[in-house]
């Protein structure tokens, strides 16, 4: 039977790719998360690259997607080498246990691997960083395309999708800020007007990485890099516009249109998803739905007794 690891099963990607891998049959799935670790869960730390072998050689999975990651940019920019200990090391470790067993990895990485000044962005395009995590990010890609040919990276721009708080994604994390913002006596809040972003579903990234398993599982895998992205490019302003507006609340946001964050961002890393598409791989839910099942989900789950 085809058999499914997943490190990082507890997070924003993780989880949409549990539910996912749920509706498939004849499939096992092992699931491997870190601090937040469910019942169905085995706890690996991706660091320790002794954890890392023992688990592969116990489960002996034939794919391995790699969702596990430092992706808050902030925290890599303060830290680098914690980034670079989960973003890159972890990834060789992972490349190293799954090479000599034949396992196929996946591995998932950024758009923030480009500067963001010539979108879009083919998977050969030359690749410019302009953060910590963008590097570290980078770095991990060639550690595990060094390591084995066997192997995909895929990378992905701003998610969102089911949440378990608003800070999971930086598309909900604006959130509270637009709902303060509609209150009497607040002010307005500020929003990023300079960077274009496109927003992606992860349950739409998770119904790709399952027609890429089936591709590995039929023994055809897809090697080397490839993208996926939404097609509606925005703002954070414009996000924060459409999140008001399925919240059904008066916002008053105003539109910054300077770059204001600390850690540097790329303006716009349109991400050229032709391989996949080629392929016959993908899935794009309309952000506005997209968002509103989100949005749903999350209150529903708030407003339980
Ligand atoms: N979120 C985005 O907007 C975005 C955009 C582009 C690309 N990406 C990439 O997409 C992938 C998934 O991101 P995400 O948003 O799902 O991240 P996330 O919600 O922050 O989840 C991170 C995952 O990594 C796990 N993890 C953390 N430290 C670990 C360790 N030492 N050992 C094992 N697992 C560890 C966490 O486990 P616990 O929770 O159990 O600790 C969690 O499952 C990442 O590669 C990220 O770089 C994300």
């Amino acid at each position: 039977m085809f058999k499914v690891a997943i490190a990082g099963a507890s997070g924003l990607l993780g989880r949409a790719l549990v539910r996912e891998l749920a509706a498939q049959t004849g499939w096992q799935v092992v699931q491997t998360a870190f601090s937040r670790v469910g019942a169905q869960q085995v706890a690996l730390d991706v660091r320790d690259a002794r954890a890392v072998e023992d688990f592969v050689a116990r489960e002996a999975p034939d794919a391995i997607v790699i969702a596990a990651a430092e992706r808050r940019p902030d925290v890599c920019e303060h830290d680098p080498a914690a980034a670079r200990a989960l973003n890159v090391d972890a990834v060789r470790h992972v490349a190293a246990a799954a090479k000599p067993r034949g396992a196929w990895v996946l591995s998932i990485s950024t758009d923030y691997v480009f500067d963001g000044s010539a979108p879009p962005y083919r998977p050969d395009a030359a690749p410019n960083p302009l953060n910590a995590y963008g590097r570290s990010k980078l770095e991990g890609e060639r550690a595990l395309l060094d390591a084995t040919d066997n192997a995909l990276v895929l990378r992905l721009p701003l998610l969102y999708g089911p949440i378990v708080a608003w800070q999971e994604s930086a598309v909900t994390s604006l959130v509270p800020a637009i709902r303060a913002s509609a209150q009497a006596g607040n002010a307005s809040a500020v929003m990023d007007a300079w960077a274009t972003r496109y927003p992606t579903f992860t349950p739409d990234v998770a119904f790709v990485i399952r027609e890429l398993l089936t591709r590995c599982a039929d023994g055809d895998a897809v090697r080397g890099l490839a993208q996926w992205s939404g097609d509606e490019p925005m703002t954070k302003y414009e996000i924060a516009q459409r999140i008001a507006r399925a919240l059904g609340i008066d916002a008053r946001l105003t539109a910054q249109t300077e770059p204001a964050d600390a850690t540097p961002r790329p303006r716009d890393c349109h991400l050229d998803s032709g391989r996949l598409e080629a392929l016959g791989i993908g899935r794009r839910t309309p952000f506005d739905a997209g968002i509103r099942a989100v949005l749903d989900a999350f209150e529903a789950e708030h407003a339980k007794p």
